[in-house]
């Protein structure tokens, strides 16, 4: 285990099992609906998730990726800077975001809004983990790997000063490495 990690929340092997579980889910309600969706991650912390979910997923989908950020400083559901747009246009498509975590809820909320004013059909949302406890927008993601406790959490695509993302887990950072920066 990582040294700056008090304890592992989600094992290596619990986000894989989930990851088969999730994919036979999605396959299932998008073929019973008779969609193909296009997978949208949000970078950077979707990056892990989406690559184990996608070898999961048993129908012809595309993969995408989109940047946001949220302006500082705005009050409630501000708007969003797109850093990086989707590569096609969502005008008709069945889009299923991939997040790697639903906190407060704001991100989702403004993505969802902006893809449906491009002309989306669908929008729907993966997240691995879910910290329901900080929501403060009303939205939650059809899927969700895991809820978890209201703690900060790295590892798994998750980061704190763009540091952990690779670590195969989803861990409680230690107390002290945020304090002592
Ligand atoms: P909202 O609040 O818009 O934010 O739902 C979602 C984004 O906030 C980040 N986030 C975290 N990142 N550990 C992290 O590394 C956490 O515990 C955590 N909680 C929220 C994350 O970037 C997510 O996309
Ligand atoms: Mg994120």
């Amino acid at each position: 285990m990582h040294k700056d990690v008090d304890r592992v929340l989600v094992s290596r092997e619990e986000i894989h099992a989930k990851c088969i579980e999730l994919g036979k889910q999605i396959t299932k309600d998008y073929t019973d609906r008779g969609e193909l969706p296009i997978l949208v991650g949000l970078l950077n912390g979707s990056v892990p998730f989406m690559s184990e979910l996608m070898k999961n997923i048993e129908m012809d989908v595309e993969i995408d990726f989109m940047d946001v950020s949220s302006y500082e400083g705005t009050q409630s559901v501000g708007s969003i800077r797109i850093n990086k747009d989707m590569g096609t246009s969502a005008a008709g498509k069945s889009i299923l975001l991939v997040e790697d975590i639903v906190d407060t809820g704001k991100t989702l909320t403004e993505v969802k809004r902006m893809l449906a004013n491009k002309g989306a059909k669908d929008v729907r949302v993966v997240s691995l983990l879910d910290k329901p406890d900080r929501r403060t927008e009303d939205i939650e993601a059809d899927y969700v790997g895991f809820t978890i406790p209201n703690e900060f959490v790295i590892g798994y695509g998750l980061d704190y000063n763009q540091k952990y993302r690779n670590l195969p887990y989803v861990g409680i950072l230690k107390p002290e490495v945020y304090e002592e920066s």
